[in-house]
């Protein structure tokens, strides 16, 4: 079975995800009485679903391997869905962005800096260019062994930028280890996974 098949082609899941978080970033904005407070939780509730459909998407092949079972096969024929439902979760996070910076420039300034523009503008390249590889009509104008280097390049850095990201809030909040602890976890699944001798070869 090569990796185009294992895939499911069904646009329902991700639209069904992208109706969730887009409900769930409208009441988070618009529970907040003061704006500023609104984009901000915003902000912070789309780093968070990004990370779990980010992780999802990584996890996939290397679950179907170790813990093989119906749902972890549902996972990894899902990839593609939680990949483009991670890129539309990090646009609501770069729209929120947007919007803190029109409506406090002086508070976007302080919450950022330079290389989170530079590291973070290139992980939006990054993941722009993966979801647009990901569309099928694209995937198939590109070699496979080029396709399978862009996108572990890409997966890889996107997971080097939340382990980044959580980690530095750390030290100014231990309960950031919440997040740390499933980056973690995922990228032990995926070496134990690689060792694992693959019994359909
Ligand atoms: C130029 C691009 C980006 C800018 C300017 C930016 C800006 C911000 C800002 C201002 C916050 C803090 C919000 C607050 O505390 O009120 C934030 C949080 C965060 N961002 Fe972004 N971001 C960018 C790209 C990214 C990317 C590409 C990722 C991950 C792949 C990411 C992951 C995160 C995470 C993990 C948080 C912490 C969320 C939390 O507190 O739970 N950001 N970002």
């Amino acid at each position: 079975m090569n990796s185009k098949n294992q895939v499911s082609n069904d646009w329902g899941l991700t639209s069904i995800i992208a109706l969730i978080l887009f409900g769930l970033c409208a009441i988070t904005y618009l529970h907040s009485p003061i704006e500023i407070d609104g984009v901000r939780a915003t902000i912070r509730l789309t780093a968070r679903t990004s990370l779990t459909l980010f992780l999802l998407a990584f996890m996939a092949s290397s679950l179907v391997k170790l813990f093989p079972s119906d749902f972890t096969k549902w996972i990894l024929k899902n990839r593609r869905s939680f990949g483009l439902s991670f890129a539309f979760s990090h646009l609501i996070h770069a729209i929120a962005i947007y919007r803190l910076a029109s409506i406090d420039l002086a508070l976007f300034k302080q919450l950022t800096n330079i290389v989170s523009y530079v590291a973070g503008g290139s992980c939006y390249f990054v993941i722009i260019m993966l979801a647009i590889t990901s569309l099928y009509p694209v995937r198939r104008l590109i070699k496979p062994q080029t396709w399978v280097k862009i996108h572990t390049f890409g997966i890889w850095l996107i997971w080097a930028f939340f382990l980044i990201n959580f980690g530095k809030r750390v030290p100014h909040n231990p309960m950031y280890l919440i997040a740390i602890a499933p980056i973690l976890m995922a990228l032990a699944i995926r070496l134990i996974a690689k060792r694992k001798p693959n019994l359909n070869q």
